[in-house]
């Protein structure tokens, strides 16, 4: 008789045994023949600031020893949960990376895909990293488990995961190692002081400050070319209780649960500044894990886009050209909420004098674009993360109150079964398009009837 195939689920969901994601993975182990498995509740137990040493040395003794593992993960701020990251870090410390080495693993997301593709690169190139077989994940909702046909479809997908397992057969890989290449900032600066507006509220938020890094550099240039006074805050320095829960406090009742006060900063930071520029370290494949710990915190602010008509900038340090998933999360995260960011820019591409130029000229242009409210508009990863926030936030509209109100009062209801013009053209035109000479004609008068009035307004010469 063959042993059974053992497998571990790694539990990301601070909420622990009441995790929907945890659900899912149960079902899938429950339905597979000859596995047996247990499951670490890493994201309870790595919520708050202290976790017991005695467990997480017991849970990587439980990976040393299991063939597979399989990843459970709620989607939290476009990744994984912050205590995912720190289960890494915690583990890297150790020195244990080895752990993980030469076995089989895939996940289990459940979220609104809101941006889950994110979390599922980052999860199987950090795997990849740490020298695992990592087979595609499922990301599903809360509802895709109540549905026969879909939970036949996982069932196929465990036994195949299964499979590639007992068998050893090869997956594809989707990234490959990054390569460091540290270049030191060093910039000229000639230690004129100007004199600074105060009429322009700016925050800089930073991992790093007044340190030897390039990050460090970065600031000083773009804090000696911009012309407003900059409130410098180290988001390390923050006195957090722990990690997000997950508790949904915040939604329910508008506070927090945790009370060391991230909440009332947060929402008085973003009502109250005009400019937000963020200056992060990269680590791993992702910024350095505090910065997750952060983001992961504003979640008290609910769906609420308070950064829209803003205006930001992005200097980020490490080798964000083979990130390119980082990047998109940074321009995400500016699209959906309407940050009007002037942009991102990294030490990896270019070095001391271009660099030095790049991060001054990208500082006066934040200025200029602040004092002229300028709104850069959004695209597809705005206008697609946007309708999911909508559409969520509707559906659940008398248990989201303030999210509610947000979207109500800022018109983000866009849904075009509500614009009365449209139904009306749409009803008229459904009714002569069942004739086909008036299709031809449309077809012949589409191009210049599409431009029509932007046209007329161009050739006007209005402002
Ligand atoms: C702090 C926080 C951040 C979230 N961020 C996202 C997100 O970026 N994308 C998404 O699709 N869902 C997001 N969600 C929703 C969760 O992924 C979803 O509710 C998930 O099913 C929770 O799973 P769990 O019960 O296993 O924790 C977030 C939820 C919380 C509490």
């Amino acid at each position: 008789m063959t042993q059974p195939t053992t497998m571990v689920i790694v539990n990301a969901s601070p909420k622990g045994e009441y995790s929907l994601t945890l659900q899912y993975a149960r079902y899938l182990m429950m339905h597979e023949q000859d596995v047996v498995w247990n499951v670490l509740d890493i994201g309870e137990m790595l919520t708050d600031n202290d976790y017991e040493s005695e467990w997480f040395h017991a849970s990587l003794e439980l990976i040393q020893e299991c063939d597979a593992v399989l990843w459970a993960t709620p989607v939290y701020t476009m990744l994984v949960p912050y205590q995912l990251l720190r289960f890494f870090q915690l583990i890297q410390q150790e020195g244990k990376d080895s752990i993980f080495s030469g076995k089989y693993a895939t996940s289990i997301m459940s979220c609104f895909h809101y941006y889950d593709h994110l979390a599922q690169h980052w999860l199987q190139a950090t795997c990849e990293d740490l020298g695992m077989w990592y087979m595609e994940g499922l990301s599903v909702d809360d509802k895709d488990l109540l549905n026969r046909t879909y939970r036949q479809s996982m069932r196929f997908f465990m036994a195949e995961f299964h499979r590639s397992c007992k068998q050893r057969l090869p997956l594809p890989r989707q990234s490959r190692e990054i390569v460091q290449e540290h270049v030191p900032f060093k910039p000229q600066l000639d230690g004129r002081q100007v004199g600074k507006r105060e009429d322009i509220r700016t925050v800089l938020l930073t991992d790093e400050v007044g340190e030897d890094g390039n990050l460090s550099a970065m600031i000083k240039v773009f804090l000696a070319s911009y012309p407003n006074k900059v409130e410098v805050v180290d988001i390390k320095s923050f006195p957090y209780e722990g990690a997000c829960q997950g508790c949904l406090r915040c939604e329910l009742v508008g506070e927090c649960d945790r009370k060391d006060g991230f909440q009332a900063f947060y929402q008085n930071l973003v009502n109250s500044c005009d400019v937000l520029v963020h200056a992060m370290n990269l680590e791993g494949r992702y910024l350095k894990p505090v910065w997750k710990l952060f983001l992961d915190r504003t979640f008290s602010n609910g769906h609420r886009t308070s950064m829209m008509g803003k205006h930001t900038c992005y200097l980020v340090s490490g080798p964000l050209d083979q990130l390119p998933y980082v990047r998109q999360f940074l321009e995400g995260k500016d699209m959906v909420g309407r940050e009007n960011s002037v942009g991102v820019i990294s030490d990896d591409l270019c070095h001391d004098e271009e660099l030095g130029r790049l991060i001054s000229e990208t500082a006066l242009r934040l200025d200029r674009s602040a004092r002229a409210h300028f709104q850069k508009g959004a695209n597809f990863l705005g206008v697609g993360g946007m309708k999911i926030f909508r559409d969520l936030i509707y559906g659940m509209r008398g248990v989201v109150r303030d999210d509610h109100r947000f979207y109500k009062q800022r018109k983000l209801y866009d849904f075009p079964q509500r614009k009365m013009g449209h139904q009306l053209f749409n009803l008229f035109m459904g009714v002569a398009f069942w004739f086909k000479p008036v299709r031809l004609q449309a077809y012949q008068r589409m191009k210049p009837l599409y431009i029509a009035k932007q046209k007329q307004l161009v050739d006007s010469g209005k402002i």
